[in-house]
């Protein structure tokens, strides 16, 4: 596409110069270098904050901004502690190693850790007053969604249905990704069953654009597109 061509409040603010995205993947693609390198390239790097530990985020934020002195994001899951009693995680032992033999691999260990602890991860967020903090999951109180906004952060929320959106919104949350029933990866389903909110992206799209007047990233693809934005901005494309 040519440079300059679409033209929307969220790609203005992050000075993008393609309608791009990239997708945070937690387990280690999104590293400091492909961040800096897509925001770089006029796009917004994300990087995947969920599995790190708030120390890991810090340095990972560090090398970042070594390399780039362009906007970028960091994404976590909003999840409550978690910590299984040990019937439950032989149970899912125990459904897993006849896989794991398929595939000659040893039966699997319970785990010395689960998911990082969501607050403290949030605690650095808003230390290192991240340019743009993504959440999926779950949704963020009013009052985190105005302690990032004080530290500087713009406030992205995922939402697989209108009533999601609406509760970012409320939330205070600045933009919205519309999850599609087509995107790969889990479901962020936090209003409901995840089953009933199976939207095709280009009719989540312009549901969330119209119930929320948020700008709304799409994500049907392997990256999240800048794909509609709200009422403000008439020029803003339509998702191809
Ligand atoms: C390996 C992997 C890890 C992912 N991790 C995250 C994540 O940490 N946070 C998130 O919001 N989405 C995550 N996703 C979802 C992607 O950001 C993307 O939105 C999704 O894959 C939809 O695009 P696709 O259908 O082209 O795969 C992950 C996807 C993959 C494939």
């Amino acid at each position: 596409m040519n440079e300059g061509s679409f033209v929307t409040p969220f790609a203005e603010r992050f000075q993008m110069r393609v309608p791009v995205v990239q997708a945070p993947m937690a387990g280690g693609a999104t590293t400091p270098a492909l961040v800096a390198a897509v925001s770089n390239a006029g796009g917004l790097g994300f990087l995947a904050g969920a599995a790190l530990a708030p120390e890991k985020i810090a340095s990972e934020v560090a090398a970042i901004r070594a390399l780039t002195d362009r906007p970028f994001g960091v994404n976590l899951f909003v999840l409550d502690p978690v910590s299984p009693d040990q019937a439950t995680v032989r149970r899912a032992l125990d459904a897993i190693d006849p896989l794991r033999a398929d595939l000659g691999l040893p039966p699997g260990q319970p785990l010395a850790r689960y998911a990082p602890d969501f607050r403290a991860q949030l605690e650095v967020l808003i230390e290192l007053h991240v340019p743009v903090a993504g959440f999926t999951f779950g949704l963020l109180s009013a009052a985190d969604v105005e302690r990032l906004h004080a530290s500087g952060s713009y406030v992205v929320g995922t939402a697989t249905h209108v009533a999601e959106g609406i509760a970012w919104r409320d939330a205070g949350a600045d933009a919205v990704v519309a999850q599609g029933a087509e995107a790969g990866a889990h479901r962020g389903t936090f209003i409901g069953a995840f089953e009933d909110a199976l939207i095709g992206t280009m009719a989540l799209v312009p549901q969330l654009v119209d119930a929320t007047g948020l700008p709304v990233l799409a994500r049907p693809a392997a990256s999240w597109t800048v794909a509609a934005s709200s009422r403000h901005s008439p020029s803003a494309r339509k998702p191809r």
